[in-house]
């Protein structure tokens, strides 16, 4: 089982960007305990983190016949990237999306996923654990 999880803009700066909502946990010790917990598991893991949509869209693109499922934390483009909706739409390779924070628990324009239809289902509002619990969830994605 091959999972490849995908990071959004901004997601470079978790540790120090608003840690009142983001917590104090960088995105590299993050990578640490997915990998520990995906060794547990069996399963491989793909990391990566970028600012650019159109490069979320190609490793979108890339993945299909190479990972099982994806993890995506879209973070800002969740609320406004049709591109990203049509690039999972369009692979269909199983996604997960997840967050830091609980969306819906916070401004207006965040209530809104474009992404979420087209996801398997979305997990938000763990902090870091919530990478830890959409890795489990992955793992199971299939039965
Ligand atoms: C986020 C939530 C998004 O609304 C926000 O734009 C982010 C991070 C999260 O992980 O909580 O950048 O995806």
């Amino acid at each position: 089982m091959k999972i490849l999880f995908l990071n959004g803009p901004n997601l470079n700066l978790l540790g120090t960007r608003e840690p009142e909502i983001y917590g104090r946990t960088t995105l590299a010790d993050i990578e640490v305990k997915v990998r520990e917990r995906a060794t547990k598991l069996g399963a491989e893991i793909g990391f990566r983190q970028t600012n650019l949509e159109g490069e979320l869209v190609a490793w979108i693109q890339e993945s299909k016949g190479k990972f099982d499922v994806i993890v995506l934390n879209a973070a800002a483009y969740t609320h406004t990237s049709v591109a990203l909706r049509d690039a999972i739409s369009a692979v269909g390779v199983p996604t997960i999306e997840i967050h830091l924070s609980n969306v819906h628990a916070r401004e207006e324009f965040r209530h809104k996923s474009l992404i979420a239809p087209v996801c398997r289902g979305q997990i938000c509002g763990f902090g870091a654990n919530s990478y830890i619990l959409a890795l489990e969830a992955a793992v199971t994605v299939n039965g």
